[in-house]
């Protein structure tokens, strides 16, 4: 019904612009925050090359608990300080992985993933989820990635 996805030779600091246009399209005026995350799942699906894995771990009575996604099944509940999900909330920032292999305590949903990157999602000063992308690809995300990503939970604080 919707096909939002960008050109291939669209330059990516512009795809993220025109991911965050349809995120505010398809939220816009939504009050339920699981279709909206829902919607935004698929969407980053349908945009990002080489994703094994796209969705939200939410906040709930003081540890991550899975959200909407597109891939396949993953880990339902993540201690807060555990794992780069679980890191990405205790520190606050945003976790750029190029080598899940590399870093301490990061959770092996699916063996696949060579790479990950976990933005935080906070309103009113407090992380209230994260938005994880897994990549079979080694350092498949950079700095623009992670600025785009980080727009995107910024729109989103208070539409999930
Ligand atoms: N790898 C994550 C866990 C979530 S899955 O990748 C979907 C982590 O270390 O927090």
């Amino acid at each position: 019904m919707y096909d939002f996805r960008p050109h291939a030779e669209t330059p990516k600091p512009e795809a993220y612009r025109q991911l965050v246009d349809a995120a505010d399209a398809l939220t816009s005026g939504e009050p339920d925050g699981v279709a909206n995350m829902a919607n935004v799942a698929a969407l980053l699906g349908d945009f990002l090359p080489d994703l094994n894995w796209a969705g939200f771990y939410r906040v709930i009575d003081g540890e991550l608990v899975l959200g909407p996604f597109v891939g396949r099944p993953a880990c339902i509940r993540i201690p807060l300080g555990k794992g780069v999900c679980g890191v990405a909330v205790s520190e606050g920032k945003t976790q750029l992985v190029e080598d899940v292999h590399a870093f301490p305590g990061h959770i092996a949903c699916d063996a696949v993933t060579n790479s990950e990157l976990v933005v935080p999602v906070s309103r009113k000063g407090a992380v209230i989820a994260v938005i994880d992308l897994d990549s079979p690809l080694a350092a498949r995300f950079d700095e623009t990635d992670a600025a785009g990503i980080e727009a995107l939970a910024a729109l989103l604080a208070d539409r999930i």
